[in-house]
């Protein structure tokens, strides 16, 4: 492999007020004599007795950076007194031997600025003596089971202060990143379109999705992106018709192109990139022509981001260059031109029963153009309605249009199926546009096969 994208870099550091300012934030926000509690994911079994690797919950993170699960945050504020509290795994030598150290209470108020801690096995009996003076609870159930059932009981019996979700405010705040949260980022995105280069410059008909899917995640692990921010997917020829298609199984043949989409994560914050490309490097006219579609759709969709625009909009912008695309691609019918000649046309089609052979619009691009993304590659909010809010600087999502023909859909030109593409980058709203932030991985047809080319001069060096 280049050993000029194995770095070795780590990337940015975190600050020492880095979570110290959001529970401030947290804080500012909460209701007057309330205890909000924020818990851990579970640790999730793989086999027998070994788990998969330990991802803590996005709002436990956001708040503490306390990586061990079994634990919970508590934010405080009864009678005016602003406290911090975490419930952690404590110290025991025995079990540290085999599943490495913890850092215990003292771990907690230590490293992590805690004002309190105590070991998980206190939970109930500490929260109780909070929960009897509060007003307001902050809770949301459905992250972690063990703790929904103590928490349950608890509240149940406190009395039944107001239960408020504490997503209410964690998902504001989330969604507006800082300056320190776009640098992790942005390293984040750097890291995985070093990767994706890679994959391009080193695919070869012939190798299996899982072989380029290894490529990609070993650039991420060795310049600190450790983790993936969700399953990747090598899909090559038909397979990219399928969304999320993981299995990564298949080999990839000479003629197909080859769709990739995968991020490496960066202290917990994601990156989300995809890039289509011809497995034996040269773009077939038939894939150039859906490219070359697919990729004016994704360019007009990023030019019109700035403050203000919503992700309908620019969805809307995305669907319309692709509709028209299709009517001159001949794949669907010319009265589908704008979206009100397309309703019509759908509306005639089902009243006459005939809807399913009428190639549409949806049939070949059934997602949606963005999503949020920061420490949950689909990120907060999760309130769909926010697509219609105004973008503001801080917020950061993907656009990514794609049009998936299945080789059994033979409503469409036979050149034209089986061809899935997409195109993803992710964009950071500025005060006055937008920032590409995964900017550095190609995606024109020419730089592509350029890279390609480069790629297979290297091996048959
Ligand atoms: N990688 C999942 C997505 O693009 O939304
Ligand atoms: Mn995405
Ligand atoms: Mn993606």
């Amino acid at each position: 492999m280049s050993t000029k994208l194995f770095t070795g870099r780590v990337g940015p550091k975190l600050g020492s007020d880095f979570f110290a300012s959001r529970r401030r934030k947290f804080f500012r926000r909460l209701k007057k004599n309330s205890v909000a509690v924020i818990v851990s994911n579970p640790e999730l079994t793989r086999s027998n007795d070994t788990e998969f690797p330990f991802r803590q919950s996005s709002d436990v993170l956001y708040l503490t950076g306390y990586p061990e699960h079994g634990s919970a945050v508590v934010l405080s504020n009864i009678g005016g007194v602003e406290k911090f509290s975490l419930f952690v795994l404590p110290k025991n030598q025995a079990m540290e031997t085999w599943t490495g150290i913890r850092f215990g209470e003292k771990g907690a108020i230590k490293q992590f600025g805690a004002d309190a801690a105590h070991p998980d096995s206190e939970f109930a009996k500490v929260l109780a003596g909070l929960i009897s003076e509060a007003e307001c609870v902050y809770y949301k159930f459905g992250v972690n089971a063990h703790y929904d059932e103590k928490f349950r009981k608890l509240w149940l019996e406190s009395g039944q202060a107001a239960l408020l979700n504490p997503g209410d405010i964690l998902e504001n705040l989330r969604h507006f990143k800082s300056k320190d949260e776009v640098a992790l980022i942005a390293y984040a995105c750097e890291v995985s379109a070093m990767a994706h280069v890679e994959a391009m410059s080193l695919c070869r008909p012939g190798m299996f999705e899982y072989q380029l899917q290894t490529v990609v995640e070993s650039v991420f692990g060795f310049n600190g992106a450790r983790a993936v921010a969700y399953n990747s997917i090598v899909a090559g020829g038909n397979n990219a018709t399928v969304l999320h298609y993981t299995s990564n199984a298949d080999r990839l043949r000479d003629g197909d192109l080859v769709l990739i989409d995968a991020g490496g994560e960066y202290h917990g914050y994601a990156s989300d990139i995809t890039r289509t490309f011809p497995v034996n490097g040269r773009f077939s006219e038939a894939q150039k022509e859906i490219y070359e579609l697919v990729l004016s759709a994704q360019l007009a969709a990023i030019k019109a981001v700035k403050p203000g625009r919503t992700l309908n909009e620019i969805h809307g912008i995305a669907a319309d260059r692709l509709r028209r695309g299709l009517v001159e691609l001949g794949i669907i019918s010319a009265e589908m031109r704008t979206r009100t000649g397309a309703r019509k046309a759908i509306k005639k089609a089902v009243a006459a029963g005939t809807a399913a052979d009428l190639p549409k619009l949806r049939d070949f691009f059934m997602h949606g153009t963005s999503h949020w993304m920061g420490l949950d590659v689909h990120d907060v909010p999760s309130d769909r309605s926010t697509r219609d809010d105004a973008v503001r600087p801080g917020n950061i999502f993907t656009v990514e249009p794609g049009l998936y023909f299945r080789a059994d859909d033979r409503r469409i030109p036979e050149r034209y199926r089986g061809i899935g593409i997409r195109i993803e980058d992710d964009i950071l709203v500025t005060r006055d546009g937008y920032e590409v932030l995964t900017a550095s991985v190609p995606k024109s047809v020419d730089e592509i096969e350029s890279i390609m080319a480069q790629g297979k001069a290297r091996w048959s060096a």
